[in-house]
């Protein structure tokens, strides 16, 4: 496919993308090359989290453009202090690491940990450097992520893998406590799997890990990169089951669409030494500056409760399409919510989807027989009545 003078072959082949050109985008909807508008409720995978372009972020991006975009991160700059003061008043942790990705700021948690467990011994005087993941679970494509990641196929695609991670079964205590040895530093995992299909832990199990792990003297990691910043309705997933982790990772919503992620500890797990944790552009000024600006919208008074209620409208109303088209019903928390499909027929909705007419509608099928859905967090009522006319059209087409 050409676009403009250029040809699209030019980029290098990482997966099959659809014959369009994204141009422009507002809030909750993307306009391509051809003009064609599209109701968007991918928002880059969970990362937009206020909708394309917002005002917000324009604003800062204006203003700290003019002012300072990287003085390197070998020294202090305003909106990374601001924003890391931001976070740690509003979670359980007291100090932050910027990042530009998930998978990078996951990187900084394996070796956090890995450090601990260097200092923390086990009996025997020996470093412990195992972490506890879980099947399934998805935390990034660096080697070391991908190696921490239960998705099925990762552990051969670039093999060998790091090693030292061991997977659990969600939601199921004993097959965590099976897998700890006298080398286990940590158990990590995302309080809703979100590439797996949108499978929360449930209360009762975030509860039980945080004992099983107090009792091991072992970490436990939040990766909130997907379901963190609001997503789920609080600010932080790991705050509907009333526990805390030792160590977080942000990604995605942090930035609002901008490359910006962290890693978050409690004080007396930040125990890099000086040149062990860094990078070129990590904390930079014009990045943080969005974050702040994205963390300012959503602590204001209201908009976290206004999500909860977005959420449980969206919930009630993919039980309702569910019902009326036969199919497995719906699950989530907050604005992070899937339709199981009860078949496989999750890839086709998505490009019948895509092409209706006069206006699109962009799904995730992160599995065949599920869609998710990761709308802004300040999407409208009315934005999410019109999804579900459009999809509840597409599932008539397909006999459903
Ligand atoms: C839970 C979780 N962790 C980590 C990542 C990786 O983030 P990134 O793609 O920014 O590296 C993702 C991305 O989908 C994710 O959902």
């Amino acid at each position: 496919m050409e676009f403009s003078q250029y040809a699209v072959d030019n980029l290098m082949y990482i997966t099959n993308r659809p014959q369009l050109v994204c141009v422009e985008g507002q809030g909750m909807w993307l306009t391509d090359n051809n003009g064609k508008r599209y109701l968007d409720y991918l928002q880059g995978w969970a990362v937009n989290c206020l909708g394309h372009s917002p005002q917000c972020i324009q604003d800062a991006l204006n203003a700290q453009v003019k002012k300072l975009i990287n003085p390197s991160p070998a020294f202090y700059n305003e909106p990374s202090i601001k924003l890391a003061t931001l976070l740690t008043d509003h979670s359980c942790f007291d100090r932050v690491f910027f990042a530009n990705s998930g998978a990078e700021a996951n990187e900084g948690a394996f070796k956090l940990a890995r450090k601990w467990g260097k200092v923390n011994k086990n009996a025997a005087g020996e470093n412990r450097y195992e972490i506890i993941t879980f099947d399934h679970s998805f935390h990034g494509r660096t080697i070391a992520a991908m190696s921490a990641s239960g998705k099925a196929g990762w552990d051969t695609i670039f093999a060998p893998q790091v090693p030292g991670f061991h997977k659990a079964t969600l939601n199921d205590i004993a097959s965590v406590e099976k897998l700890i040895t006298d080398k286990t530093v940590a158990v990590m995992l995302e309080p809703v799997q979100g590439e797996a299909g949108v499978i929360p832990a449930t209360r009762e199990f975030m509860q039980a890990l945080r004992t099983l792990t107090k009792q091991h003297n072992l970490l436990l990691i939040a990766d909130e990169v997907q379901t963190g910043m609001g997503r789920c309705g609080e600010m932080f997933a790991y705050q509907l089951s009333g526990i805390e982790p030792d160590i977080m990772t942000l990604g995605k919503g942090i930035g609002g669409g901008v490359p910006l992620a962290a890693l978050l500890a409690k004080e007396e797990i930040a125990i890099f030494e000086a040149g062990e944790q860094g990078g070129t552009y990590n904390g930079n000024p014009l990045m943080t500056a969005v974050g702040v600006a994205v963390a300012e919208t959503l602590i204001a008074p209201g908009f976290l409760q206004s999500v909860k209620d977005k959420g449980d409208y969206l919930g009630r109303e993919l039980t309702k399409l569910s019902d009326k088209h036969g199919l497995a019903g719906e699950r989530g928390e907050g604005l992070l919510r899937a339709l199981k499909l009860g078949k496989d027929i999750g890839p086709q909705i998505v490009d019948k989807a895509r092409d209706l007419q006069p206006v699109g509608l962009l799904l995730n099928s992160p599995r065949p027989d599920l869609l998710r859905f990761m709308p802004s967090l300040n999407v409208t009522t009315e934005e999410l009545d019109q999804m579900i006319a459009l999809l509840s059209g597409v599932l008539t087409d397909l006999d459903c």
